[in-house]
């Protein structure tokens, strides 16, 4: 039987960090004074194996997961993640990965033909200096770029994630919309979003998505486009010459808890039920201990049947300085 939370949400999206580490340090989501040389990542032997993470998944698509999506920190800079792909599409289910893309050109056909299904990329800008000072390892959008190239020509779909910060990049809302909209990728801009406590946000910082598309409308003309499926977390926009579409994700200014339905498993085996928990519950322990595969599904859907996380229905001042976990341990 399906897992169901406290408000009746299904547990239809598993997202899965296979690594706390990533090779940039966005200004935004791990900044150098905090994830410098002190800062204490998490160990291989913490980590649960691709072994492990397969079996989890599996019991997870018993009780309902429908997607899968990889992440990290960034996730390829796992060894040999291909073979943790391998395992995850015999599950049967949508996979896909949510990479920089810094190492994408090398492995895109790896990937593919282990059986990922698609990849989004997130990139916050095309103009090289503005991206080299977001990324702050001054590494070149040319490279992201061909790891784009290197994707679609593998033959993987691919959506690009724009993270847009008030006096940061909201300059480059519309010529990233004039230059994706002209190629393969689905372009869809992010609000802003107080996770973690390193980052230092403050409402000030964010664009709101209807401004956003207002510069949109001004610049293209765009008209909304009915969402893909129910609880689609990206609205969608069309241009109204009939060229392309584009989407805003509003988890701020138009939060969508109530259709919320995913999961989020770190890196060392902790589920979290919210990407703004303060806590996560322990499921490595269990696996290791040799429990069984109806023991593990029992877990889980008892860590969900308690769900009541609705946090970007409830943010407030208050709740935006409590010590959540990190967008570079549990992934977006
Ligand atoms: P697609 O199936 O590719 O459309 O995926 P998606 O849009 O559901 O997921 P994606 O990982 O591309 O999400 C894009 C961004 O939306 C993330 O990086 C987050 O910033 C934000 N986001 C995704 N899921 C959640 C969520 O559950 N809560 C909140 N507050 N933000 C989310
Ligand atoms: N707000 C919104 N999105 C964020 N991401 C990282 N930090 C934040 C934040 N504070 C995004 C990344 C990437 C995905 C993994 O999460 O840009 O697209
Ligand atoms: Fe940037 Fe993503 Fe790495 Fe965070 S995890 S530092 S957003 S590339
Ligand atoms: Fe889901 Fe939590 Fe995001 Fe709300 S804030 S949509 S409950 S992950």
């Amino acid at each position: 039987m399906d897992a169901r939370d406290t408000f009746d949400r299904p547990l239809r999206d598993l997202r899965i960090s296979v690594t706390d580490r990533c090779n940039f340090r966005c200004t935004y989501c791990m900044p150098k004074e905090v994830f410098g040389r002190d800062h204490r990542f998490l160990e291989r032997r913490e980590l649960l194996s691709f072994e492990e993470i397969a079996r989890v998944a599996k019991t997870f698509v018993s009780i309902g997961t429908q997607k899968i999506r990889i992440t990290g920190g960034e996730p390829l800079v796992r060894r040999d993640l291909e073979r943790l792909i391998e395992q995850l599409a015999e599950l049967g289910v949508e996979l896909t990965l949510t990479t920089n893309a810094s190492l994408l050109a090398g492995k895109a056909q790896r990937l593919a033909d282990a059986g990922l299904n698609r990849i989004t990329v997130s990139l916050d800008a095309l103009d090289d200096a503005t991206f080299r000072a977001l990324n702050d390892v001054d590494f070149p959008v040319e490279r992201v770029l061909e790891g784009i190239d290197a994707a679609l020509a593998a033959g993987l779909p691919v959506k690009v994630n724009a993270v847009i910060k008030r006096g940061v990049n909201e300059d480059q809302i519309v010529p990233m919309a004039r230059f994706f909209r002209e190629s393969g990728p689905t372009l869809r801009f992010i609000e802003f979003m107080d996770v973690g406590h390193t980052n230092g946000w403050r409402l000030d910082d964010v664009v709101p998505a209807r401004e956003i598309v207002a510069r949109l409308d001004d610049a293209f003309g765009v008209e909304p486009a009915e969402p893909a499926y129910r609880g689609e977390v990206a609205q969608r926009w069309r241009y109204r010459d009939g060229r392309g579409e584009v989407g805003v994700i509003a988890s701020v200014s138009q939060p969508f808890c109530s259709d919320c339905t995913r999961a989020r498993l770190s890196a060392e085996g902790k589920i979290f039920t919210c990407l703004f928990a303060v806590r996560g519950t322990d499921l490595r322990a269990l696996v290791r201990s040799g429990a069984s595969d109806a023991e593990l599904a029992e877990a889980i859907r008892g860590i969900w049947g308690v769900r009541t996380d609705r946090y970007s229905d409830l943010r407030s001042s208050a709740t935006v300085g409590l010590e959540k976990v990190e967008m570079s341990y549990i992934g977006g």
